[in-house]
């Protein structure tokens, strides 16, 4: 920001009451902030989340494009890739007119187990900060601010709300912390998210890691928000924390005010907030007085299904492909039996605050009955039955009357009476905070389904709180539902689900009603059905049959909600409801067996030795099915790589316990985690970070030496530039992710076995070579001195391996520090550097 816009912004500061000031540093509703009109400040909108922009609303008549998961643009190992996942949610935002986006999050898979961890990018601080700081600096561009979170060590989810992560220096400054560096060095996000957990004692809202590095070393200069309901009290005003989030309520309001007035809290500091927030404003267009600066709205175009598509294609890993399984031999394929419930109904994304509407899915079992040639033959069956909730009313059930839609809300006082009523097409209702119309006490959704199959269905609803469930007149339910989670929003983001047995005849309508009285702090409510079922054993049965009969069997397995999403951790890595034996009978029946895993982290596949080939296909967002099709049809090849390592067994994996003892989770493991942790085990996992294969075949050419490392002139230089030239040996055009890992034998200091310093991706015709040119940062050679409490580096020789794996390394070349090498500027803090960009 440039000397004039500070000292306007200082003016401006100037001409606030210190009651408009603390009105300013809280939130105003679930998702806005105040205007001021004095001024010339309007609200400012912000939205969830990493993979898509829900809006303001969380609202499935106000569609959002869903992208795929975080971890799957991660396992792109694509800064290209991540930065048009930015540009596609800037031009979600700027339609949806969000200010503010509330991503990335870039906490790292600390444990296979974190329940998050789809929404984050890897286990790996550089390909997080590298990914995290494309996808940053697309969104802002257009004029989208982004907000990197949670600032720090959220890295799982058991008690996120008050668990004190107990770690060390070395740990929080070269793993934690690493990835928020980066991005703050390289993108300079707009805000960063303090986290709900403490760290060492502190909790993060008044941690005084929000100054130290961020401000002072970092040299941030945009608002930090309170992760929502995170800020605890008064003691936040005095730490680094701006803006309070969500409002109206909040811990600063007339307390702020007041210890103000009596001199406990210096004005000077809320004025340092108000003016981050107006700098804010300024950036996003919101202050009437700062016209330059926020380009023109950058818009989706026609093609965002596509990019959806090749950006889910890009991510997806193939494992393991024996004999050439894939692509599918077409010519030779007249019958393909597609198999798991996930195959027709596929989690598409993650669940919690990241969640979006999507307009439209396109299942595995559409894309590929869509993409096959006339005269193959598709057949399906769930084969097992994932013991996830039942889902929505199906679509093809409702029937509005006289073609209307056909769902209608009534919103009703406490005595009954009809506040507001309208209509809509499905009942999944979603309500932050006070968001409501003015006088309802409750809200009742009434609908009248057509079953399709005669049978015993489940019918029921999800939501929690007092509910009242009734069908064709026969009340089912009518008492309180205890909230399924603990912790502020777990009602909205994972309401429990009660369902009921119905006999239904097919063509017989039945009348449906939910009423719920509204809890303060906002609901979640919607009907739930599940259709009859066939038993286990002759659901099992079928697929062993379908698959006898097919020339290839294609089955999906993953998990539910249930075991894998925001607000808890899984308590295994296993697949849920029988998915393995599935997997094994299918294989069994079928030689050529393909698995497509559809979860957003790491899950054991015992099998993955008797089928023949293996995809990790993520939560792929919502043109999932389409991009598979592509993949398995040989259309798009799977560009991904792990970005974690993917485990053989549970008792394997070094760190695995996220469960805090008296409220506190000590990350004992130090500096060594994800693969880091693996090699220093000396344990094989079943696929190591950084795998994956594509449809062809490379060759690792050559190495150039690379230059040895100086005085990094700027914070974000690279120390050095590893040149490598790889060749297409195989008979197709592909992509490679071309991997250098740092190593230290005989280093005076504890040291991963290696790490990785830097990437690059190949796209290559069969017999073409390509040059690659992999910068490698300043900080993959630096270590924290824990005693000196300074960035330090070892001067000598590094040795730089270089393959296509963390375990796949096929040349090796040195990287060398000189002695007298200084871990400096980067270590200095930024205010102590000349032309530092900080103003403050
Ligand atoms: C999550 C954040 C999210 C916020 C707002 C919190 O529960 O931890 O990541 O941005 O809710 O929805």
């Amino acid at each position: 920001m440039s000397r004039p816009l500070e000292e306007h912004l200082d003016a401006l500061v100037g001409k606030l009451d210190l009651s408009r000031k603390v009105r300013l540093l809280t939130g105003a509703s679930h998702a806005h902030t105040y205007a001021e009109p004095a001024v010339g400040l309007r609200a400012m909108t912000f939205s969830d989340g990493p993979a898509g922009v829900r809006g303001p609303s969380w609202d499935d008549e106000e569609p959002s494009a869903c992208l795929p998961c975080p971890t799957a643009v991660a396992a792109s190992w694509d800064t290209g890739r991540a930065a048009d996942a930015g540009r596609l949610l800037a031009a979600e935002a700027r339609r949806k007119e969000v200010d503010v986006v509330l991503a990335p999050t870039i906490n790292l898979h600390r444990s296979p187990v974190g329940g998050r961890h789809f929404e984050c990018l890897s286990e790996d601080p550089l390909l997080t900060g590298r990914i995290g700081a494309a996808l940053v600096g697309a969104l802002q561009e257009h004029g989208v601010a982004a907000t990197v979170k949670h600032y720090v060590a959220n890295d799982s989810e058991t008690d996120r709300f008050s668990v004190d992560v107990r770690l060390g220096e070395r740990a929080l400054r070269e793993l934690y912390l690493a990835p928020f560096e980066d991005i703050v060095l390289t993108a300079r996000p707009w805000l960063l998210m303090a986290a709900y957990n403490g760290v060492n004692g502190t909790t993060m809202t008044e941690h005084e890691l929000l100054d130290d590095p961020l401000r002072t070393r970092w040299g941030f200069d945009g608002v930090v928000v309170s992760d929502w309901r995170a800020t605890r009290s008064l003691a936040a005003a005095s730490a680094g924390l701006d803006l309070a989030m969500p409002g109206p309520d909040g811990p600063w309001g007339e307390v702020l005010r007041k210890a103000v007035e009596d001199g406990a809290v210096p004005e000077s500091t809320l004025d340092i907030k108000v003016k981050n927030l107006l700098r804010l404003a300024a950036r996003v267009g919101a202050l009437e007085s700062v016209h330059a600066g926020r380009p023109a709205a950058v818009r989706a175009g026609r093609d965002v299904r596509a990019r959806l598509r090749a950006a889910a294609a890009d991510g997806t890993v193939l494992l393991h492909n024996a004999r050439a399984a894939l692509p599918l031999p077409l010519d030779r394929v007249r019958r393909i039996a597609v198999i798991g419930e996930l195959a027709e109904h596929p989690r598409i994304q993650g669940g919690g605050s990241a969640e979006v509407c999507p307009a439209q899915v396109v299942s595995p079992l559409q894309g590929l009955r869509a993409a096959l040639p006339p005269g193959v033959e598709v057949t399906y069956t769930a084969g097992s039955y994932l013991d996830g909730d039942p889902g929505p009313l199906p679509a093809a059930c409702l029937r509005g009357e006289n073609g209307g839609r056909a769902v209608r809300v009534r919103w009703l006082t406490d005595t009954g009476e009809e506040v507001r009523t309208e209509s809509r097409d499905t009942g999944e209702l979603v309500r932050f905070g006070s968001d409501v119309p003015q006088g309802a006490a409750a809200v009742e959704l009434t609908t009248t389904m057509c079953p399709d199959l005669t049978g015993s269905w489940q019918l029921g609803f999800r939501g929690a709180g007092r509910i009242m469930f009734e069908a064709d007149g026969r009340t089912l339910h009518d008492e309180d539902v205890p909230s399924a989670h603990d912790g502020p929003g777990a009602d909205i983001l994972t309401p429990p689900v009660r369902t009921f047995d119905v006999e239904l005849t097919a063509g017989r309508p039945v009348e449906l009603r939910v009423r719920q009285r509204i809890p303060a702090g906002g609901f979640a409510l919607s009907f739930r059905a599940m259709r009859p079922r066939r038993s286990p054993a002759d659901e099992l049965a079928r697929a062993r049959q379908d698959a006898r009969a097919a020339d290839v069997a294609i089955v999906v397995v993953g998990t539910s909600s249930q075991i894998e999403s925001e607000g808890f951790d899984r308590a295994h890595l296993c697949l849920p409801a029988g998915q393995d034996d599935l997997v094994r009978a299918v294989a069994e029946e079928n030689p050529n067996t393909v698995a497509v895993v559809n979860a957003g982290a790491p899950v054991l596949l015992p099998w993955r030795g008797d089928v023949s080939a293996v995809l990790i296909a993520w939560f792929a967002g919502q043109e999932a099915g389409a991009a598979l099709a592509d993949i398995l049809t040989g259309t798009a090849e799977p560009g991904g790589r792990l970005p974690m390592t993917w485990p053989a067994h549970t008792e394997d994996v070094p760190v695995l316990d996220t469960r805090p003892v008296d409220g506190r989770l000590p990350y004992r493991e130090g500096i060594h985690v994800g693969y880091r942790a693996w090699l220093r085990e000396g344990v094989e996992p079943a696929y190591p970070f950084g795998h994956g294969l594509g449809y062809t075949t490379w060759e690792l050419v050559d190495l150039r030496q690379p230059a040895a490392v100086r005085h990094a002139d700027a914070p974000d230089s690279p120390a050095t530039v590893v040149t490598a030239r790889v060749r297409n040996t195989g008979g197709r055009p592909g992509k490679q992710v071309v991997q250098v890992y740092l190593a230290r034998p005989g280093s005076g200091i504890d040291r991963p076995v290696r790490w990785l310093a830097g990437f690059a991706t190949a796209h290559a015709g069969p017999g073409e070579t390509v040059e690659l040119d992999i910068p490698v940062p300043w900080r993959a050679l630096w270590h924290w001195d824990s005693q000196a409490d300074e960035w330090a580096v070892e001067p000598g020789t590094f040795d730089a391996l270089v393959g296509f794996s963390s375990a796949d390394l096929h040349k090796t070349t040195t990287v060398d520090v000189p002695a007298g090498t200084q871990a400096t500027p980067g270590g200095t803090p930024i205010s102590q550097q000349a032309g530092s960009p900080r103003e403050r």
